[in-house]
């Protein structure tokens, strides 16, 4: 056959597998705002980039008439490209094609992929669009979730894995997302639960809607299990590309520099943190007021909302900032919060990315619905992951550091390289009112006026210990500054340690209080 001839067949078997799974299934994804698989990929990647391998890829499975049944790629799309020039691999699942279930061949395309990501070290993204474990493919499809989980772990803290839930992700699929690094949800398309509702009928006798069991809202604000919440699939898109701009492909390399650029004029530091100390401020704008232009790419911003976590960057290097929320329950560690700062300060330190830490809080929440939930368990995960990160590590104290919260928000004990605080820090055991309460209980009860004595001991407890000199004196803090110098002093300590390089002892891994 000439080859004109050959290129007219190759062009005729690729463009009836480019129709998934036909018009009447392409349709109702449509209707129900979700783009197809394809057209994800195509907005996502940069034009003409993608490169789509295991096209003519079918299933094999030949029980309950699947013998009978063509799956076009088995209904997985997967290739590499780049995004704003950064090189990725990707696969996008193709729900017009049974659902985008999962069978052995569809798996093992996934295989491949992440196989080529992990081997060319770029960064994996993975679009999950899927009815779960092809119920007809039996054990091959569990097998299947078995092999991309292994992946997933093997090349955690190797490239970044970013996942995107556009659809169902329900079942055994939900456990390769968790195990990524990045979780984007969309609103009314994203549905990420175990059990669907049928089974919870069946099993439990409860009428639940996917919505209400695992919704994009419920993961972004309840779960935590999603980092990043979208109105819909382009806001969702966009959010993928700011992040990438963050990170380096893998981890042997640092994030791309860009060009710098000073903050707003708007965000003025001495502004932003009240005179009095009882009254809160948005930790945001201390952040804003010392990132380049400005530019703060906030991570689960729904969850948790006492600490704040994102990336942003310092004379054009990219920085991790962890920083306690004062107008969220005065910015407490509590279990969700402590679990939310471990993670991003341990995937910072895996993907060699500075950690800025502004601290401002009373310590770990007290009360038995923590103590009962693990804040013991949970909150030595900040303790775990500051001390063994060995990326710069850079701390500032804005306000309080009080007790435990003191030595777990990054503090030099916890081998911080740098520990700077403002004038207006209090380091000490408690806060000053019930500090005082407790080591001069008996003067303050056999005084003649216990109330003016209280307040005359909290005076003098403030005095001596709720100021950044104390810490100062011993060398726990290495500067007291003022709050206009912070941006400057944030550029140079990030300069100075670019070649940081510490020795931890050998070991194959430490135990995390997972
Ligand atoms: C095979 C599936 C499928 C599945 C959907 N389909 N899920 N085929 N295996 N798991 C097929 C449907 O039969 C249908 O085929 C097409 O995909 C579209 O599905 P619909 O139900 O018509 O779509 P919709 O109404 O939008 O509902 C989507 C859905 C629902 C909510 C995802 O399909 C559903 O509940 N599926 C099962 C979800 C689930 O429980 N999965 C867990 C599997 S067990 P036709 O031919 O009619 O178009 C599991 C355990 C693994 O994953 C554990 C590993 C650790």
């Amino acid at each position: 056959m000439p080859l004109e001839k050959k290129i007219k067949e190759l062009h005729e078997k690729r463009s009836r597998i480019l129709l998934g799974g036909g018009e009447e299934a392409i349709g109702k994804q449509k209707a129900m705002g979700k783009r197809t698989a394809r057209e994800r990929i195509m907005a996502l990647l940069d034009k003409d980039s993608f490169i789509e391998y295991d096209l003519f890829v079918e299933h094999d499975a030949r029980d309950f008439g699947m013998d009978k049944k063509s799956l076009p790629s088995d209904g997985v799309i997967i290739g590499t490209g780049t995004i704003l020039g950064t090189q990725v691999a990707i696969f996008a699942q193709d729900f017009t094609v049974a659902g985008g279930s999962l069978g052995l061949m569809h798996s093992r395309k996934i295989a491949k992929i992440m196989d080529h990501a992990l081997k060319l070290r770029i960064p994996l993204i993975g679009i999950n669009d899927s009815g779960g474990a092809r119920i007809q493919e039996g054990v091959n499809s569990l097998a299947g979730y078995g092999e991309i989980f292994f992946r997933n772990t093997i090349s955690s803290g190797v490239i970044p894995q970013i996942s995107v839930i556009l659809g169902p992700c329900a079942g055994g699929a939900v456990y390769s997302p968790a195990l990524t690094d990045f979780v984007f949800v969309v609103d009314n398309i994203s549905k990420m639960f175990i059990t669907g509702p049928e089974v919870i009928k069946t099993v439990l006798g409860e009428e639940v809607s996917m919505e209400d069991l695992g919704g994009a809202k419920v993961h972004s604000e309840i779960t935590g299990n999603a980092h990043f919440y979208a109105r819909n699939e382009e806001e969702c898109f966009s959010q993928i590309k700011q992040l990438l701009t963050f990170l380096p492909s893998d981890n042997t390399q640092k994030p791309p520099v860009y060009e710098s650029a000073d903050p707003l004029p708007s965000y003025v530091i001495e502004k932003i943190v009240p005179d009095d100390p009882t009254l809160p401020y948005d930790v945001r704008d201390v952040i804003k007021s010392v990132a380049d232009n400005s530019d703060f790419f906030e991570i689960m911003e729904l969850y948790a909302k006492n600490i704040v976590i994102g990336f942003g960057r310092i004379g054009g290097r990219t920085a991790g900032f962890v920083a306690n929320q004062p107008i969220e329950m005065a910015g407490v560690l509590d279990v969700d919060s402590s679990d939310k700062a471990a993670r991003f300060i341990r995937f910072c330190d895996a993907f060699n990315i500075p950690v800025v830490t502004f601290v401002d809080l009373p310590g770990y929440m007290p009360g038995i619905d923590q103590e009962h939930s693990g804040v013991i368990r949970h909150g030595a995960k900040v303790l775990y992951a500051y001390s063994e990160a060995t990326v710069p590590k850079i701390t500032v104290i804005l306000r309080k550091a009080y007790g435990g919260g003191y030595i777990a928000m990054g503090s030099r004990h916890l081998r911080a390289d740098f520990v700077f605080a403002w004038p207006t820090a209090e380091i000490a055991v408690m806060g000053p009112e019930g500090a005082a309460n407790i080591i001069f209980r008996k003067e303050i009860m056999s005084s003649d006026d216990p109330e003016s004595t209280r307040r005359k001991k909290v005076e003098e407890y403030k005095a001596k210990f709720a100021n950044p000199y104390v810490a100062a004196s011993k060398g726990y803090v290495d500067a007291v500054i003022e709050p206009a110098e912070t941006r400057k002093i944030l550029l140079h300590s990030m300069e100075v340690s670019e070649n940081k390089m510490i020795q931890m002892p050998p070991k194959k891994h430490g135990i995390p209080p997972f």
